[in-house]
């Protein structure tokens, strides 16, 4: 019986000049696993790694973890449009500062060598930028989306990202679609809304990162 499934399989990587395929992940909690991802080695395509965290009282969430390691929450995946939502890392305003949570890390980075990279339907709003912004084609004008963004934020002390010249740019087929990026001397925090339309009021506005994936061949 195990001899006859390794010659099986044996035959069948002869034939196809690969392992085949492995089968979709178990659920993460209560949350499908779609294929091509990967929880871990014994399912799906380890190309499309993703981590299922369970420490949240069983309840699963799925994470995804850019090129420099951080792991941003997903939100949502969507196997038939190949797309994936994911949340952008939080804000930390406390006294001077406005940063996000990724901000060591420069921002978000995708590995150019995975089949994932960012899509053209986000917009991208930067907070506390330097001057240095004024002279960069993004908008940074008083109508810019990100004054709404900045009058949504929460009234309170520690509201250092309310102030302060702030951004907006949509994630179009011009500009590299592997990072965004926050920097000293740049601006030092960021969120995206996905798909937003002119006419939508802020409270519609679905914040995440959307990324979109490359099949499997
Ligand atoms: C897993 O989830 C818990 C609870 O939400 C969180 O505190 C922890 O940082 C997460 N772990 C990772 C690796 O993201
Ligand atoms: C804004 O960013 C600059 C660096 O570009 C930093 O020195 C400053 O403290 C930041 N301001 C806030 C409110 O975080
Ligand atoms: C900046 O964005 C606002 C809101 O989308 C838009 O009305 C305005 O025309 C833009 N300005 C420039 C210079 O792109
Ligand atoms: C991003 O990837 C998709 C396929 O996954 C591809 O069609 C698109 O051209 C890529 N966009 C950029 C800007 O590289």
């Amino acid at each position: 019986m195990v001899l006859t499934f390794f010659v099986l399989m044996l035959m069948n990587i002869i034939k196809t000049g690969h392992v085949s395929a492995l089968g979709s992940c178990p659920k993460c909690g209560n949350v499908e696993v779609p294929y091509p991802f990967s929880t871990d080695d014994t399912c799906g395509d380890s190309r499309y790694k993703i981590y299922c965290n369970n420490s949240n009282n069983g309840n699963g969430i799925l994470e995804f973890k850019s090129a420099e390691g951080f792991y941003y929450k997903i939100l949502s995946i969507d196997p038939s449009a190949q797309r994936l939502i994911i949340s952008p890392p939080d804000l930390v305003q406390d006294g001077d500062t406005c940063q996000t949570s990724d901000f060591s890390l420069q921002g978000l980075r995708l590995d150019e060598h995975l089949p994932f990279n960012v899509s053209t339907r986000n917009t991208v709003i930067l907070l506390n930028c330097s001057d240095n912004l004024l002279r960069s084609p993004l908008n940074c004008t008083s109508n810019s989306l990100c004054r709404v963004f900045q009058d949504k934020l929460l009234e309170g002390k520690n509201n250092a990202c309310k102030g302060g010249l702030c951004c907006h740019y949509l994630k179009d087929s011009h500009m590299t679609s592997y990072v965004i990026r926050v920097r000293v001397g740049g601006c030092t925090a960021y969120t995206s809304v996905v798909d937003i339309r002119p006419e939508d009021p802020v409270e519609k506005w679905s914040y995440g990162i959307e990324l979109q994936w490359l099949p499997p061949n």
